[in-house]
């Protein structure tokens, strides 16, 4: 059993302790935002917070994270458009929309903890990969939601 906070709630997982966090958000907790991509580390679409920081869920087990407290895209906000999300809404920027729930947690994990990113910055900081190609709006509007 692994004891976990996601979203501001108490979880257990009763499951095999190296399942990977993310299928253990979207299989057994129905938080299907969290995306799956490639599954390698490699496209961030999995990108959730654990404890302030942006992390790739498809590459650390429940067991790793135990104690942990998880917020993923469905508990950014509850109320009201997150500004990362409200940045890309103004912007236009979403096309496709599969990456986006990856690039807003890794945004938002970014502004929360440096309000001026230059563009260096958050080209690090969101790594994730785009198919359709958003990045330079992208870069833009997290510079508008830092602020
Ligand atoms: Fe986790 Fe691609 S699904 S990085």
């Amino acid at each position: 059993m692994s004891r976990l906070t996601v979203n501001n709630e108490a979880i257990e997982y009763r499951l095999d302790p190296a399942t990977p966090l993310l299928w253990a958000l979207r299989d057994a907790s129905n938080l299907t935002g969290t995306k799956y991509g490639c599954g390698t580390g490699s496209c961030g679409a999995c990108t959730v917070d654990i404890d302030g920081r942006a992390v790739r869920s498809c590459q650390v087990t429940i067991a790793q994270v135990e104690g942990s407290f998880v917020t993923t895209v469905e508990g950014l906000s509850r109320d009201r458009a997150h500004p990362v999300q409200a940045a890309l809404l103004a912007g236009n920027v979403v096309q496709c929309g599969f990456c986006v729930p990856g690039v807003v947690m890794a945004a938002a994990v970014l502004i929360k903890n440096d309000r001026d990113p230059s563009e260096a910055k958050i080209r690090q900081a969101l790594s994730n990969l785009c198919r359709c190609g958003i990045y330079p709006r992208l870069v833009e509007a997290v510079q508008r939601a830092a602020r």
